[in-house]
């Protein structure tokens, strides 16, 4: 916490919510001990608000909150309506989320560095888990690492960080200095480009943080190499949430004609095409279709990765008026549900889309289909490929269910964090029995 946030604290002390809250406390006195005093600003919460709490969800929205002294950006003391201790959140001024939980822990000090021990921790976490000469990874996953609204992707050795609240963006430049000093980094780039700046009031900005970040960052991903741009790529340069389920594809997927549909830079195509695969890699961004021209160069795969611009809806139903036929199909749209209220055009899209993709798989082909919106649960996105089998009349098998890398850790009480869906499904051999997996 920066010391600036006292004296804002101290000012909001006279705040009329704030002698409400006191005069609520003196009440309750006689059944609760009163929270130590402190710096930091007090938030009360109603008592559906100490119920969410208790559930563990880390956002708490405007209607849980009974009365406080909020302070933007800064962190701040939640208590219940018996005026006792409940946790820490920081605060976003104006925001659909305005507290965003850091701890529920009441006893002791909360440290004024908590985030930088946090931040190594994740770091050190994913140093664990990686595979042997990976290079790049998601470093910090927001709230499901405990550090809210806050995304850093790591490239080699540069990071990318994104920040989507007010406390976030105030420790964004602190944080990038410490990434450089402790943890070795050549340089560290802010994305600040996306709507969920705007969401939060934020101002939309590419800007270098510390040190110095090229245009081109080389990646080698399982034996192979990329190149990231971390300036002009989608999302921080990549999509790191599909760099493990990018190797596993060769192995799980049949070799021969294959599509890698809405493949932004190709890294299911280089990996599918490496593993044998002649891949027709769609998508509508030319920038990313030049990358993966140049991925497919750089590994001397030309031959067998084909980018091609296309809106891959139209391109679909096209192909199968055409009566074409793949062995393999990856379908990764991008988020086709951003709001609750788009969920059930989007539920027709998803199917629309993988009927498509079942009726162009050859018997005994695969598909491997991805849903990276958050408003389709698990069960949804399984009900859009039942719909799809019962409408392509195909006794389609789910093999597989996955999710993101295990570099986006999801924290079970904060569903948001598990937003990536990936199910593997076999159009069984003809006349063959179904494999004996878990049929749709
Ligand atoms: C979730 S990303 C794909 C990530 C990629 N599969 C990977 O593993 O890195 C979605 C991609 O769809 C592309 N896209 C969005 N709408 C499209 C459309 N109608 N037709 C083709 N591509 C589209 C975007 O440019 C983006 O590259």
């Amino acid at each position: 916490m920066s010391t600036s946030e006292r004296p804002a604290a101290r000012r909001q002390a006279s705040h009329p919510d704030q002698r409400g809250r006191k005069h609520r406390r003196a009440a309750d006195a006689a059944h609760e001990p009163p929270a130590p005093p402190s710096a930091e600003p007090l938030v009360l919460l109603s008592r559906a608000g100490v119920r969410r709490l208790g559930e563990g969800h880390p956002w708490l929205f405007p209607d849980l909150i009974a009365q406080g002294s909020l302070v933007d950006g800064a962190l701040v003391r939640l208590e219940g309506p018996a005026g006792r201790l409940r946790g820490m959140a920081v605060h976003s001024v104006g925001s659909r989320i305005p507290l965003r939980v850091v701890s529920r822990q009441v006893e002791g000090e909360f440290a004024a560095d908590w985030w930088v021990q946090r931040v190594d921790q994740a770091i050190a976490r994913r140093e664990q888990d990686l595979a042997p000469g990976e290079q790049a990874c998601r470093w910090v996953h927001s709230e499901a690492d405990g550090l809210p609204g806050l995304v850093v992707d790591r490239y080699g050795d540069v990071a990318v960080l994104q920040a989507g609240c007010r406390w976030a963006d105030g420790i964004a430049p602190a944080l990038a200095r410490h990434l450089v000093a402790r943890h070795g980094l050549r340089g560290v780039l802010a994305r600040h480009d996306g709507p969920f700046r705007r969401l939060e009031g934020l101002r939309e900005e590419v800007k270098l943080l510390a040190g110095d970040v090229p245009e081109s960052v080389p990646w080698l991903h399982g034996g192979l190499q990329r190149h990231i741009d971390p300036w002009h790529g989608q999302k921080t340069g990549g999509y790191l949430d599909q760099r493990e389920n990018q190797l596993w594809a060769p192995g799980v997927l049949p070799r021969g004609r294959v599509l890698d549909a809405f493949c932004h830079d190709g890294g299911f195509g280089l990996h599918l095409a490496a593993a044998g695969s002649l891949v027709e890699a769609l998508d509508s961004s030319q920038p990313a279709l030049e990358r993966v021209a140049a991925h497919a160069a750089a590994n001397g795969l030309s031959a067998r990765l084909v980018p091609r611009q296309v809106n891959v809806f139209e391109n679909l139903r096209a192909r199968v008026a055409a009566g074409d036929q793949f062995d393999a199909i990856v379908l990764d749209p991008p988020a086709l549900s951003k709001r609750r209220e788009d969920l059930r055009a989007a539920l027709r899209a998803y199917k629309e889309l993988n009927l498509r993709a079942l009726r162009l798989l050859r018997h005994g082909g695969r598909l491997l289909t991805c849903s990276c919106s958050f408003h389709v649960g698990r069960e949804d996105f399984l009900d859009v490929l039942r719909a799809a089998a019962a409408d392509a009349q195909v006794p389609a098998v789910l093999r597989e269910l996955r999710g993101a890398a295990a570099c986006h850790p999801r924290l079970l009480t904060f569903p948001e964090s598990d937003y990536l869906k990936v199910l593997l499904v076999e159009v069984p051999p003809a006349g063959g029995a179904p494999p004996s997996s878990s049929s749709l």
